[in-house]
């Protein structure tokens, strides 16, 4: 018998993910593969996380000779090394404890990262100043939002604390706030206006919960996860106005900043839209905003970095966000350098600037090509139906299964996507994730696959996934 006599309930109360199971099925047949045994394609693609080096996108080499360097000081000796890098890894260095990547920051990190970070915000913002006080490095955004979720969360309190989130969403923020013993009040996006968010649904998002939670908090995604989405200014205003009438403390992940490519849409962050609306709002709000060093064209996952920046919180409850944010030691200080090398790339007449552009623009124009064919392909398919993706990384088209498939997949005892999705990697050699995993409307279906990757390699997935799917929709009609 376990000393584990009693697990704790909230543990219960997660639900395993079905992209767990889909990624064991496919390090197995990445095994066969390697043995020799014969399947229709040679290799697995695994676009199903937004991991973006996982998907082909490669590491940036300023980035790299930096973090290089750090790590072994000697290379900041070697002229193999464009000397602002060697600069900038001796600087950085000095600004270690101990000279050294491999001693603790403070919890709340770098005292110098920190303050480059909140120049990096105010630069970004248009001027609107930002103060290094509110800012916490932490080893990945999904960290800061959980520590800022504990502030929030009454563990003992009836009824228990709720979280209005969106759907579709992170599969691992409602892990989050189940796991602390709070209640998800799921938010519908409207897919059929482009995943936009409408204050209309947040309003009876708020009035369902009533009796069962004790709402405290919003969480946006803007970029949309995995939708997509960009929103407007105007329908970011809305967004705040509801919080501040409904009095409930604002939480926006906006780790996919950097990608948008929407010919209308541009990135906003909360922090300015709110600065710029000016009281009551602009000093009453309470906001956390969340960023890592995981997406965007850095895509450092592996290196865990994030930072959230708190706006508007009350000088006494921020005693209380440093207690929190300091039970652990710091984030991995590689990470913290990364962040700050995301935050201060090279400059025009640096040595290292040109390939860093080449780099990024490689980057940037792939993905935007990535979206367009990918886009037109899933259209193009019967059965399928893709929004217009604006930024993020991710497609997430809807799915109409024929009747027959969502009877074998109740046989099967799975959801009728992620059956699509298992079939599609035994068949195809594809790893994608279903839809159910992030969430979706009662009766809908949706697939969700990253194009942070090649142009090579979307074109040889799309290939794959036509052919799969004419020969399911065969099957099955
Ligand atoms: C919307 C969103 N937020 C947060 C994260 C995780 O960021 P981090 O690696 O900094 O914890 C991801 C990663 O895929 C994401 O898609």
């Amino acid at each position: 018998m376990s000393v584990l006599k009693e697990i704790n309930p909230n543990v219960k109360n997660i639900k395993q993910l079905a992209s767990v199971v889909l990624a064991r099925e496919a390090s197995q047949i990445s095994e066969e593969l390697r043995e020799g045994v014969r399947k229709p394609y040679e290799e697995v693609i695994d676009v199903s996380s937004g991991d973006p080096h996982r998907a082909g996108v490669k590491p940036l080499s300023f980035v790299r000779q930096v973090l290089a360097a750090c790590a072994y000081p000697q290379l900041i000796d070697s002229a193999r090394l464009p000397v602002d890098v060697r600069q900038r890894a001796q600087k950085l260095l000095g600004e270690c404890v101990g000279g050294s990547v491999g001693s603790y920051t403070s919890s709340e990190g770098s005292p110098q990262i920190v303050r480059r970070i909140s120049e990096f915000i105010t630069r970004r913002d248009g001027g609107i100043p930002s103060s290094p006080e509110n800012i916490y490095i932490s080893p990945g955004s999904e960290w800061s939002f959980m520590s800022t979720l504990r502030l929030l969360v009454n563990s003992e309190g009836s009824p228990r604390t709720g979280v209005l989130t969106p759907v579709p969403c992170q599969s691992t923020t409602n892990m989050t706030i189940t796991l602390l013993g709070a209640v998800v009040v799921p938010y519908h996006l409207n897919e059929e206006r482009g995943w936009a968010l409408q204050v209309e649904e947040l309003h009876r998002a708020l009035e369902s919960a009533k009796g069962a939670c004790n709402p405290v908090a919003l969480y946006v995604i803007n970029p949309g996860y995995p939708s997509g989405h960009v929103q407007s200014r105007k329908s970011m205003q809305e967004v705040i106005r509801f919080v501040s009438e409904k009095r409930l403390f604002l939480l926006a992940d906006e780790v996919y900043q950097d990608c948008v490519y929407g010919e209308k849409s541009e990135f906003l962050s909360y922090r300015r839209v709110l600065s710029e609306m000016g009281p009551p709002f602009s000093d009453t709000v309470e906001l956390a905003s969340f960023h890592s060093a995981s997406q965007g064209f850095l895509g450092e996952c592996g290196l865990r970095c994030g930072y959230v920046e708190l706006v508007n919180l009350d000088p006494g409850v921020m005693e209380y966000i440093y207690k929190v944010f300091s039970i652990d030691s710091s984030a991995p200080v590689l990470g913290q350098i990364a962040l700050d090398l995301m935050m201060n790339p090279p400059q025009p007449g640096d040595p290292s600037y040109p390939l860093y552009k080449e780099e990024t623009e490689n980057i940037r124009s792939t993905l935007v090509q990535n979206v367009k064919r990918a886009v037109e392909v899933v259209n193009s398919l019967p059965g399928f139906c893709c929004q217009p993706v604006e930024g993020g990384a991710f497609l997430f088209p809807r799915l109409y299964f024929p009747p027959k498939a969502i009877q074998k997949a109740k046989e099967a005892g799975v959801q009728p996507d992620t059956f699509y999705c298992a079939r599609l990697l035994e068949q195809a050699g594809v790893l994608i994730s279903p839809g159910c995993e992030n969430g979706q409307k009662e009766g809908t279906h949706h697939i969700r696959f990253c194009i942070m990757t090649s142009e090579k390699t979307m074109e040889e997935l799309l290939r794959r996934l036509t052919c799969f799917h004419s020969q399911f929709m065969k099957d099955f009609s």
